[in-house]
């Protein structure tokens, strides 16, 4: 990627924080990244792995310990918040609840001091973008939560930023709006080009939204790749275990080809792909998603099908969930949602994966 795209750069970012008891927290360790200009890119990993501190060094709101933070390359790292042109939008809202919405939308605007058509006219159209026009004179305590996080939205777009940051913007929402107003944040982000940053923990928010993710674990990037790349392609087993629910089964890498490898797995050679670190001998564990495991009944023949017993069950409609164990392991497998197929608890199966679905990885 030529660096005229890359919009926004981190350089070996690291923030150390001091705790109440004195001792050292390094919430972000040397992160690099560049996000592309009109992408929209997620932070992405559990709780206290350095999301919302790394947002808020974009942001201008902490100053990094160490390294450089690049806009159109420019070093903003000491530049303060309000001279960066960026919008942010919060898990809180944070509206003023004294203003109305119209008010809310303009006041970064009237800080810009841009003439009364000017705002008047930028409002209406970003009140129309988030589907809230003719509520221009509610007072926020009298909106629904996704309606006031539409005005968060429309007011951080507003003063057309270089960049719009989001920290958990559907987080406290009910599930069917927070999966209705991803879809729409993502259609606005596109349609207007605005370069984000993205900040979940939220997996399936992350893929559904995301031209790119970066997983975040304890304070340093495990990985960079579009949705699909985390998924099938998870450059280490926390990626693997984070994103998605993975079944990690043992195996004997024998020899490397090309991209793929030739594996023992349960007394059989397998050619599957893997992961560029894995080497012959060296400890490694084959990776197969739910979703790539295929049921059959015991009576059917298949030589490469094994012996499972069904210990849990949960039809869920669309598909069906069930726990496998086999040896001394639990699977968890998703089946086809076939009337008349379902399997029972205690009911013994086989189960079998194409190879082509599975992934080896090396194990640290
Ligand atoms: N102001 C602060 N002072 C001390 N420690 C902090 C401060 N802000 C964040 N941390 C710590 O830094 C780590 C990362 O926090 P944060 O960036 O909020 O994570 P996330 O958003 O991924 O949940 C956590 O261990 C958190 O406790
Ligand atoms: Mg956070």
């Amino acid at each position: 990627m030529s660096e005229l795209q890359d919009l926004l750069v981190l350089e070996h970012v690291t923030k150390v924080f001091e705790s109440r008891e004195g001792r050292n927290v390094v919430a972000v360790n040397d992160v690099s990244l560049s996000i592309r200009k009109g992408e929209l890119i997620t932070l992405l990993g559990p709780s206290g792995c350095g999301k919302t501190t790394t947002l808020r060094l974009i942001a201008g709101f902490e100053l990094p310990t160490r390294g450089r933070i690049l806009l159109e390359g420019q070093d903003i790292a000491y530049l303060p918040p309000n001279k960066r042109e960026m919008g942010m939008v919060f898990q809180s809202y944070a509206l003023f609840p004294h203003l109305s919405v119209f008010e809310n939308i303009a006041y970064g605007l009237r800080l810009r001091r841009l003439s009364k058509e000017e705002i008047e006219q930028r409002v209406r159209t970003f009140m129309a973008l988030v589907n809230l026009t003719g509520l221009e004179q509610r007072k926020p305590a009298a909106l629904s939560g996704g309606q006031q996080q539409r005005v968060a939205l429309a007011r951080a777009m507003a003063i057309r930023p270089r960049v719009l940051l989001f920290d958990e913007p559907l987080s406290n929402l009910d599930a069917k709006l927070r999966v209705a107003l991803r879809a729409e944040i993502r259609q606005i982000q596109q349609r207007l080009g605005i370069t984000s940053v993205y900040v979940t923990h939220d997996q399936s928010e992350a893929m559904a939204l995301s031209d790119r993710i970066v997983v975040m674990n304890e304070g340093r990037v495990e990985q960079v790749g579009t949705p699909e790349e985390v998924y099938h392609r998870p450059a280490t087993l926390f990626v693997a275990d984070f994103v998605g629910r993975a079944n990690f089964l043992p195996v004997e890498v024998l020899q490397l080809e090309n991209t793929h490898a030739i594996v023992q797995f349960a007394g059989k050679r397998l050619c599957t792909p893997a992961h560029p670190d894995v080497r012959p001998n060296k400890p490694a564990v084959l990776m197969v998603r739910p979703e790539a495991i295929r049921l059959t009944s015991h009576a059917l023949e298949s030589n490469d099908a094994l012996d499972g017993v069904v210990r849990n069950v949960a039809f869920l409609g669309h598909y069906v969930e069930y726990e496998l164990t086999w040896d001394q392991h639990v699977l968890s497998v998703e089946d086809e949602s076939l009337p008349g197929r379902l399997f029972r608890q205690g009911e013994r199966v086989r189960w079998y994966f194409d190879p082509e679905r599975a992934f080896v990885l090396p194990k640290r």
